[in-house]
């Protein structure tokens, strides 16, 4: 089977988007799978790599299979031509893309019109799980769990103070359309509100304030099988030692700890896998996804954001959570990849 594996591309991800293909490159079976790698630059141009069966595969590794050519560089539109060209003899594309034009239906958008399968949801179930106002939403009209929240959508929007007292303290800022964690903040006085909103929208126009809820952090995983059946992985607890589950926490060793299976009643646990299972059915997505919950025990389950590609770094929480369930990361990739062509 031939894998294009699309990585980096345009969004504030696009480190973590290296970091995740190159652990899918590192674990997908090399006697099973060819690998193409594309390499999409921060710019937008897209880079077709060649498959060197190296054995480690690590960043570096991965960008090098994907050299920027040097001298002429063709417009977006000319790279973009050019890789789908290259692609012709691809079975199945791996969009292992993070954020905007990536994680958002851009990209699936063109495999759709290309007549590629690829890996995971398809254009409307990715830009509506990508931007935080539209899945809260959907969600809520199901009658899940969300965070209360204001949206700020331009520059003269302000929270005012009867939001202000709805929405309590901290709040959580964030940019709509965003991940990992950049430009997110938490404030804890409202006269820091103004500058957090700014460092939000350095990366989105539009900026959510939400309202801090109570709980632990829990995260599920998703999977859809070859045969269309939805399972739920076991539920990861995130414990941050210090502060909020950051950049820094999610990618530098040592501020984090994952515990999985979560220490929760049966009950719960079962609960989770349920409401995770609905999110995905509601949102319409495909493949895979990972619900990231708060759970209280007076509030029930407040889904916070999910993931429609959900990082595959080492460290990442979604390929722990399936080894965790008896599913090994090379597993993993082999399901992923016979549902896309399912
Ligand atoms: N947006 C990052 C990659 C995550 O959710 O894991
Ligand atoms: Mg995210």
């Amino acid at each position: 089977v031939r894998v294009a594996v699309l990585f980096g591309g345009r969004s504030t991800e696009h480190d973590v988007s290296c970091r995740s293909a190159a652990g899918v490159v590192q674990s997908l079976d090399r006697s099973r799978y060819e690998v193409v790698p594309v390499r999409i630059t921060v710019e937008g141009e897209w880079i077709v790599g060649t498959d060197r069966a190296t054995a480690d595969v690590d960043e570096a590794a991965l960008r090098a299979m994907t050299p920027e050519p040097d001298g002429w560089r063709p417009t977006l539109l000319e790279s973009l031509f050019r890789a789908l060209e290259a692609l012709r003899g691809v079975d199945v594309v791996m969009p292992i893309l993070h954020g905007p034009y990536g994680e958002d239906g851009t990209v699936q958008s063109v495999l759709e019109l290309a007549g590629i399968p690829y890996v995971g949801s398809g254009v409307l179930a990715s830009a509506a799980s990508m931007d935080k106002e539209f899945t809260k939403k959907i969600l809520a009209a199901e009658g899940i769990g969300v965070a209360d929240g204001v949206v700020l959508r331009g520059e003269n929007d302000a929270v005012t103070a009867a939001e202000q007292y709805r929405l309590g303290l901290p709040v959580f800022v964030k940019p709509a359309r965003g991940g990992s964690s950049i430009g997110v903040s938490r404030v804890d006085d409202w006269a820091e509100l103004p500058a957090a909103v700014e460092a939000a929208r350095l990366c989105d126009a539009k900026v959510l304030v939400e309202a801090g809820v109570p709980g632990r952090e829990i995260d599920v995983g998703v999977l859809e099988l070859p045969d269309g059946r939805l399972v739920a992985s076991p539920p990861l607890e995130i414990r941050v030692t210090d502060g909020f589950f950051d950049y820094d926490a999610k990618y530098r060793e040592g501020r984090t700890e994952f515990l999985v299976p979560a220490d929760l009643d049966p009950d719960t646990t079962e609960w989770l896998g349920a409401e995770a299972v609905r999110v995905f059915r509601t949102l319409g997505c495909a493949g895979l996804l990972r619900v990231d919950f708060f759970v209280d025990p007076h509030r029930g389950l407040t889904v916070n954001e999910v993931n429609t590609m959900p990082g595959l770094t080492a460290m990442s929480q979604f390929p722990r959570m399936w080894q965790a369930a008896g599913t090994p990361y090379p597993e993993l990739l082999d399901l992923l990849v016979a549902t896309a062509l399912a």
